[in-house]
């Protein structure tokens, strides 16, 4: 790959998904050296001028599949949903309960993992109560792979060995080979998997009262970041949450939002 061509898909991801691969021209090449000999492209000019024609945009799919990073596990960074579960879920019951329809989004929801622990969590929390409330999560990711993995629900045995047992118990069911527990009717009828770009527009007809916007900034850049923040601001509910990465930095001066704890904000 030249400077030249690594450049050319640069400028494509990060203009159009905000993904920034500066620096990681290794890793870019890595990704995509097997993909260009499997569809018998010459080099990477004659395959970025495919993907900039395809009006399929299949390519252009399996290249966000390919170069996004979906790294996403099972109750990850805990202390957001114990937050929750003490303070946030606790003040939207109250707030909430004439209408009891709550808006949740996870908006880098990846292979499921992060919007199934929530819908989890908010069956647990509401127990009894939890068929009076509408309660859907709602989960977006723009690698389409990812979310074709989510929406199967299928995982291995170690991959949900950080659950608590009655989750286990009541939510997965063993798909038969000893290895592979498929996510329950019941949990799936919880969360709704869409693809959506954190670039474009957003189309949200309500205002969201919880936001889970995790590891996913890590790969803008501060601008795109800045931007994304705002955006989210403005399609939240006053007195609304959101989480990001307890490793990711967000320049206070950027964000109109109150900072509660690091990686929890406030509207
Ligand atoms: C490292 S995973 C994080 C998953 C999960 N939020 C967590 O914390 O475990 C980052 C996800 O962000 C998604 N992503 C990256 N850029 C995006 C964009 N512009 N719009 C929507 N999702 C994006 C990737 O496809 C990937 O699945």
């Amino acid at each position: 790959m030249t400077d030249q061509e690594f450049l050319r898909i640069y400028r494509f991801l990060k203009g159009k998904y905000g993904i920034d691969m500066e620096r990681k021209k290794e890793i870019v090449q890595g990704r995509l050296e097997n993909y260009i000999h499997a569809h018998g492209f010459e080099n990477y000019s004659e395959y970025m001028n495919a993907v900039e024609t395809d009006i399929t945009g299949r390519l252009e799919k399996d290249m966000v599949n390919i170069l996004s990073t979906n790294h996403t596990f099972f109750m990850r960074e805990f202390e957001h949903f114990d937050y929750l579960r003490q303070v946030v879920l606790p003040w939207l019951k109250t707030k909430e309960e004439q209408k009891k329809d709550l808006c949740i989004w996870c908006g880098a929801a990846s292979t499921g993992q992060e919007p199934y622990t929530l819908a989890m969590l908010l069956k647990d929390f509401f127990g009894l109560e939890h068929n009076q409330w509408d309660t859907k999560v709602l989960a977006t990711d723009i690698a389409t792979d990812a979310i074709r993995t989510a929406v199967e629900g299928i995982y291995h045995k170690e991959q949900i060995e950080s659950l608590p047992e009655h989750w286990k118990r009541r939510y997965f069911k063993s798909i038969g080979d000893g290895e592979h527990y498929q996510v329950t009717k019941e949990l799936k009828d919880e969360v709704i998997f869409r693809q959506f770009n954190l670039m474009d527009p957003f189309p949200f007809k309500r205002k969201m009262h919880i936001v889970f916007l995790r590891n996913v900034m890590i790969y803008f850049d501060k601008e795109t970041k800045r931007e994304l923040i705002q955006k989210v601001y403005d399609a939240m509910e006053p007195g609304g949450y959101l989480f990001t990465g307890r490793t990711e930095t967000i320049d206070r001066g950027s964000t109109p939002f109150t900072l509660i704890q690091p990686s929890i904000f406030r509207k």
